[in-house]
C-alpha cells in the first residue's frame, strides 16, 4: 500500500469530527461466521450493494475508541478488551457473527501503529477509533445478510461538544423515547442513534445541547442522553441508572464507577433515578468515550429549568474527570491495570 505523508493538521484546532488518515482496517465474512483476515487498505470510500442488510434494514454495530499519546511518551489504548467484549455481544443481538476478541483488539492495533503520527501531540485531543461491524451482503426479504465486513477508521478528534468541558444545558424530553424495555438500548446498534438525531436536532434547535431520555415503561426515570450515559451525586452517593437492557454498558461508565468506588471510597449506587431526586442532585455529569466525563450545569423539564451546582462543575465531577484523564495519559498510576500501551 503507498504510504500517504500526513495531512496537514492544525492540531489547536480539533473538533469531534473527521479528519481523513491513512489507512483503515478491513476484513470480511460469509454468514458461516468464519473472519477472514484483515488488512490494511488506503482511507477512503468503500463500493456496497444497494441491497446491503446495513443499508436496507440498519444490520450493523459500532464502537467508540481513543488512542492517547502518554505522558510516558508512548501511545496507548484504554480497555480495549471491554470495547471487544461489547462489540460481540452487540453483534449477537442484530446476528452478525461475532469478532474473536484476539482479532478485535489485533485490528485496532495495526490500524493506530499505521496511522500513528495522526495521534494528536499530547494535551491537544486523541485519535478517535471507529470500529464498525455491517451485513455487507445483498438481502431483499427481511433475515440475516448473506456476508458481513469488519472495519476500523480513525480520526484525531478535540472535545465532543462545542463548548468543550463548559457544563451543558440538558433538556428532559417526554416526546420520544431512546430505548425500549427488550430493545437494543443496551447496545451499541447503529439505529439506536438515527433515533436520537430528530431529538437531539431539537433539543438543539431549541438552545439545548443535548436531549435527555426517560424511561419507555412509564416515563418516572432517567436514562441517558443520546451519545452519553448520566450520573447524579447527592450527599457524596454517586447515582447512574443500573444496566436493565435499555442502558448502554459505557466503558466511561464504569470506570467512573470504579474510580468513584476504589480510589474516592464512595458509595455508589447502580439503580433507577427518578426524575426529582435527579434535579435535586448536587452533581450530575455525563460519561462516555467521545464526552470522557461533562458536567451537566442545567437541566429543563416542562419549561423549568433547574441549575445544578450554580452551573458550575462540581468538586466530585472534577476529581473523576481528573483521575481518569490522568490515568489514560499515564500522569498517574494505573492501580486497575486499564492502559494498552502500544509503543
Ligand atoms: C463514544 O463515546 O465513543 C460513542 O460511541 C458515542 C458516539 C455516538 C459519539
Amino acid at each position: 500500500m503507498k504510504r500517504e505523508k500526513l495531512q496537514n493538521i492544525n492540531w489547536d484546532k480539533l473538533t469531534f469530527s473527521i479528519t481523513p488518515a491513512r489507512s483503515m482496517y478491513i476484513a470480511h465474512c460469509e454468514l458461516n461466521g468464519k473472519w477472514e483476515e484483515g488488512k490494511l487498505i488506503p482511507y477512503g470510500d468503500i463500493s456496497l450493494s444497494p441491497a446491503a442488510g446495513v443499508l436496507n434494514y440498519g444490520q450493523g454495530i459500532f464502537e467508540g475508541m481513543k488512542a492517547y499519546r502518554s505522558a510516558k511518551d508512548r501511545i496507548v489504548l484504554f480497555r480495549p478488551e471491554k470495547n471487544a467484549i461489547r462489540a460481540s455481544t452487540s453483534a449477537e443481538r442484530v446476528c452478525i457473527p461475532k469478532v474473536p476478541k484476539e482479532m478485535f483488539i489485533d485490528a485496532i492495533v495495526k490500524v493506530v501503529k499505521d496511522n500513528i503520527d495522526y495521534v494528536p501531540p499530547r494535551g491537544k485531543g486523541s485519535l478517535y477509533i471507529r470500529p464498525v461491524i455491517w451485513g455487507t451482503g445483498p438481502v431483499l426479504g427481511v433475515a440475516p445478510a448473506p456476508s458481513y465486513t469488519f472495519l476500523i477508521y480513525v480520526s484525531p478528534v478535540g472535545p465532543y461538544f462545542k463548548s468543550g468541558v463548559k457544563c451543558l444545558n440538558l433538556r428532559i424530553t417526554n416526546q420520544f423515547h431512546r430505548a425500549a424495555p427488550k430493545g437494543t438500548g443496551g447496545h451499541k446498534v447503529i439505529g439506536n442513534y438515527a433515533a436520537s438525531l430528530f431529538p437531539q436536532k431539537l433539543a438543539k434547535k431549541t438552545g439545548f445541547d443535548e436531549a435527555i431520555y426517560l424511561n419507555a415503561s412509564n416515563e418516572k426515570f432517567i436514562e441517558e442522553v443520546g451519545s452519553a450515559n448520566l450520573f447524579a451525586i447527592k450527599d457524596k452517593v454517586l447515582m447512574t441508572p443500573s444496566l436493565d437492557g435499555s442502558i448502554l454498558p459505557g466503558v466511561t461508565r464504569d470506570s467512573a464507577l470504579m474510580i468513584a468506588r476504589e480510589l474516592l471510597h464512595m458509595e455508589v449506587r447502580e439503580k433507577s433515578i427518578p426524575i426529582k431526586d435527579f434535579l435535586k442532585a448536587d452533581e450530575v455529569f455525563c460519561s462516555g468515550t467521545a464526552v470522557v466525563v461533562t458536567p451537566v450545569g442545567k437541566i429543563t423539564t416542562h419549561n423549568q429549568s433547574t441549575k445544578i451546582n450554580n452551573n458550575k462543575m462540581g468538586p466530585i465531577t472534577q476529581k473523576i474527570r481528573e483521575i481518569l484523564l490522568g490515568i489514560q495519559r499515564e500522569e498517574r498510576d494505573d492501580p486497575f491495570d486499564w492502559i494498552y500501551p502500544l509503543t
